[in-house]
C-alpha cells in the first residue's frame, strides 16, 4: 500500500472518497460500493445472524488516516455514531507519525478458559492434585479442538488461582491464532471442567472464557514533537472544522504548554477514577470503532478494557502521558482480543471489507492497529482538552451537518459552515441567511 497520508480527504465526495481508497489500498472499487451500500448486510443475512429479526440499523463507516503502526502505513476502518471521533483520531495519527508512528506489541497472545471448582474441603490438596494431573489436562484440552492444533494454535499452559471459601480456577491458556477464540476456549473449559471436578472431587462449578483476556494484551507506544501540537492549531483536533484558529486563551499557547497540559490531564486521570473512566472513554472511541468496523465483539472488548483498568483494586486510566526530554510519550495498554476469522467475519460484507481496508496478516496485528488508534484518539481529546476544549471541533463539525440542512451543496457546506463557526451562531436560520448571502439572492 502506497500510504494512508490523503490530504484534503474529508473534502472530497463519498464516491471520490471510495475511489481514492479502493485505488490505495487494492480493494476492488465495485466489491467496495456492494459492500458498504445498503449498510453493509442484508435483512436476510442478519436473520440467519441472530433472532427475532425485523430489520437492520446501520452506522456510519469510514477510515482514519495518517496511522502508521510499527513502520507500516494503515487505512483504518471505523464504525462510529459520534462526530468527531474519526476525524481526531486521524489528526492525532499524523502528528505521531511525523516522530515516527505507534511503536506497538503483543506482551502475549493467550485466551483464558476458566473452570470453576467448588466446595472443597482440602483446597491445598486440590491444587496439588491438579498439579500432578497438568499434562493430562492439557490432553484432554487438546482433545476438544482439533481444527486449532491443526493451525498451529491450542492450550499452551494451565494455571491454579485459589479464590476464598473451598473455591479453585483452573485456567487454562490457549493460543487461538487468528480468532477472538470464544468458542474455542469454551469447548476447551467443557471439557476440561468434568475432568478436572473428578481428580479434584469438587462440585464442578462455571466453564466459560475470561473477558479479562490480560494474558492477550496489546501495549502501544508514541511520541509527539511539541511544536506539533501547535501546527494543526487552526484546525480543531477534535474535529475536522476548517474555521478560524481560536481565539482567547489558548490560541497563545506553545507546543510545551500543551504537552504539559497533556501530562496533567494524564495525572489528573491517574489521580481520580471518575476523570480516569472518561480518559477511558476516550481511548475506546477509537478502539470500539475499528472493533465493530471489522466484526468483532465491542462488549468483550469493553469489558475487558474496564476490568484490567480496575485490576489493581483501584480504577486508572489505561494511558499514561509524560515528557522525555522535549518529547511528549503516550504509553497505553490493554487486553484486546481480536478476531479475523471466524464469528461475525463469515457473514458480513462490510466486515470483511473492513479487514481488506486494514490489510492486516493477523488477528495480533489488527489488536495493534486498533490499540494504536486508541492511544490517537485519547491524544486528540486530551490536546483538545489542555487547550480549548471539545465544544470548537464538535460545532465546526455541527455547523457543516446544518449547513447541508439548510440547502448547501459542494463547496458551499464549507463556506456556510465557516461563517456559522465564526459567527458563533449555528442555527437553521443563519445557516440559510449565510447560504442565501453566498448565492446573492
Ligand atoms: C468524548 O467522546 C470523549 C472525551 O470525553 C474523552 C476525554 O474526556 O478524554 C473527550
Amino acid at each position: 500500500m502506497s500510504g494512508s497520508r490523503l490530504p484534503g480527504f474529508y473534502k472530497l465526495s463519498v464516491a471520490e472518497r471510495r475511489a481514492l481508497v479502493a485505488e490505495r489500498s487494492g480493494v476492488d472499487p465495485q466489491a467496495l460500493a456492494s459492500a458498504l451500500d445498503g449498510g453493509g448486510i442484508d435483512c436476510a443475512t442478519a436473520d440467519k445472524l441472530v433472532e427475532n429479526v425485523l430489520g437492520t440499523y446501520a452506522l456510519p463507516f469510514g477510515v482514519a488516516l495518517n496511522v502508521q503502526v510499527n513502520g507500516t502505513d494503515r487505512l483504518v476502518p471505523m464504525v462510529v455514531e459520534e462526530p468527531s471521533v474519526i476525524a481526531a483520531a486521524s489528526n492525532a495519527a499524523r502528528m505521531v507519525r511525523s516522530a515516527g508512528g505507534f511503536t506497538a506489541e503483543m506482551t502475549e497472545a493467550l485466551m483464558i478458559a476458566q473452570i470453576e471448582l467448588r466446595g472443597l474441603a482440602d483446597v491445598e490438596l486440590a491444587l496439588r492434585l491438579l498439579a500432578n494431573e497438568t499434562e493430562h489436562l492439557l490432553t484432554v484440552a487438546r482433545g476438544a479442538v482439533p481444527n486449532l492444533i491443526e493451525r498451529g494454535g491450542g492450550p499452551r499452559s494451565i494455571e491454579l488461582r485459589r479464590l476464598e471459601k473451598g473455591r479453585i480456577v483452573v485456567h487454562v491458556l490457549v493460543d487461538c491464532r487468528d480468532a477472538m477464540g470464544a468458542n474455542l476456549v469454551n469447548s476447551i473449559a467443557e471439557a476440561v471442567g468434568p475432568v478436572a471436578a473428578g481428580i479434584t472431587g469438587a462440585e464442578l462449578g462455571l466453564r466459560i472464557l475470561s473477558n479479562l483476556s490480560d494474558r492477550r494484551a496489546a501495549r502501544v507506544t508514541c511520541r509527539v514533537h511539541p511544536t506539533d501540537l501547535v501546527l494543526s492549531r487552526a484546525k480543531p483536533t477534535f474535529g475536522v472544522g476548517d474555521s478560524a484558529p481560536p481565539s482567547g486563551p489558548s490560541a497563545a499557547l506553545t507546543g510545551d504548554a500543551i504537552a504539559d497540559g497533556i501530562v496533567a490531564a494524564s495525572e489528573f486521570a491517574e489521580a481520580d477514577p471518575y476523570r480516569a473512566a472518561t480518559h477511558n472513554k476516550g481511548i475506546m472511541n477509537g478502539i470500539d470503532a475499528v472493533v465493530i468496523a471489522t466484526g468483532n465483539d465491542f462488549r468483550a472488548v469493553e469489558a475487558g478494557a474496564h476490568a484490567y483498568a480496575a485490576l489493581s483494586g483501584r480504577y486508572r486510566p489505561l494511558s499514561v502521558w509524560r515528557r522525555d526530554g522535549e518529547a511528549l510519550v503516550g504509553e497505553l495498554t490493554l487486553p484486546l482480543a481480536l478476531g479475523i476469522v471466524g464469528g461475525t467475519l463469515r457473514v458480513h460484507p462490510a466486515a470483511r471489507l473492513a479487514l481488506s481496508l486494514v490489510r492486516v496478516d493477523s488477528a495480533d496485528e489488527l489488536a495493534l492497529v486498533a490499540a494504536s488508534v486508541g492511544l490517537a484518539s485519547n491524544l486528540a481529546a486530551l490536546r483538545a482538552l489542555a487547550t480549548e476544549g471539545i465544544q470548537r471541533g464538535h460545532m465546526s463539525l455541527h455547523a457543516r451537518s446544518v449547513a447541508v440542512a439548510a440547502g448547501a451543496q459542494g463547496s458551499e457546506v464549507e463556506l456556510v459552515a465557516g461563517r456559522l463557526s465564526e459567527d458563533g451562531s449555528v442555527t437553521l436560520e443563519a445557516a440559510r441567511r449565510a447560504l442565501s448571502a453566498l448565492r446573492g439572492t
